[in-house]
């Protein structure tokens, strides 16, 4: 089963959390992950997926407005109808709104009639509520991007656990 992530990045965090899901992903037997920039997206393997991972840096608590245009744009013609959908963000204050971020990807995620899914507290700990959020460095001497690696690889391992347990 194929499964997508789609980011955007400017400075390459959201890319590296992107590669982190989609590592978690193939980790999972009978599942082929590829993680594409919105600027270089596999339109056929997007389409032939069943899932579709969303993820954006916040840009004044807001998804990019990049990801915002491909959302109201590209990903309307990538038939995702139906796909399990899910989102992350990363941000550079841990109070820098990546939640939000997260939240406004799953509710465009749902207008266009995907099954979304962030695995809250199905498998316990850790909780996953909206979907995973990573604070890079760059403000926060105390944080880095590298801190929410596992986070993220147990969030695609779930995704993809749970998109094979609907689609496989
Ligand atoms: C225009 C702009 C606005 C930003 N706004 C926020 C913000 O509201 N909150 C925050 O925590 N970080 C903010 N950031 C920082 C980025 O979200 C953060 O560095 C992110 O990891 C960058 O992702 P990228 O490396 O994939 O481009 C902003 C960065 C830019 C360039």
């Amino acid at each position: 089963m194929k499964l997508a992530v789609i980011y955007d990045s400017r400075t390459g965090n959201t890319e590296k959390a992107a590669e982190w899901i989609a590592e978690g992903m193939n980790g999972v037997p009978g599942v082929e992950a590829r993680a594409f920039s919105i600027r270089s997206a596999d339109e056929a393997f997007i389409k032939d997926s069943k899932g579709v991972v969303i993820g954006s840096p916040s840009y004044c608590a807001l998804m990019t407005p990049e990801m915002h245009a491909w959302m109201l744009g590209s990903a309307m013609n990538l038939e995702l109808a139906g796909k399990l959908g899910g989102a992350f963000a990363t941000e550079q204050y841990t109070h820098g709104g990546g939640d939000l971020v997260v939240q406004s990807i799953l509710v465009n995620e749902l207008v266009l009639g995907m099954l979304c899914y962030s695995s809250g507290g199905e498998y316990g700990l850790p909780y996953i509520h909206v979907g995973p959020v990573a604070v890079n460095s760059n403000m926060e001497a105390h944080n880095s991007l590298e801190n929410y690696k596992e986070l993220f690889v147990i969030y695609g391992g779930r995704f993809a656990k749970k998109a094979t347990e609907l689609f496989g």
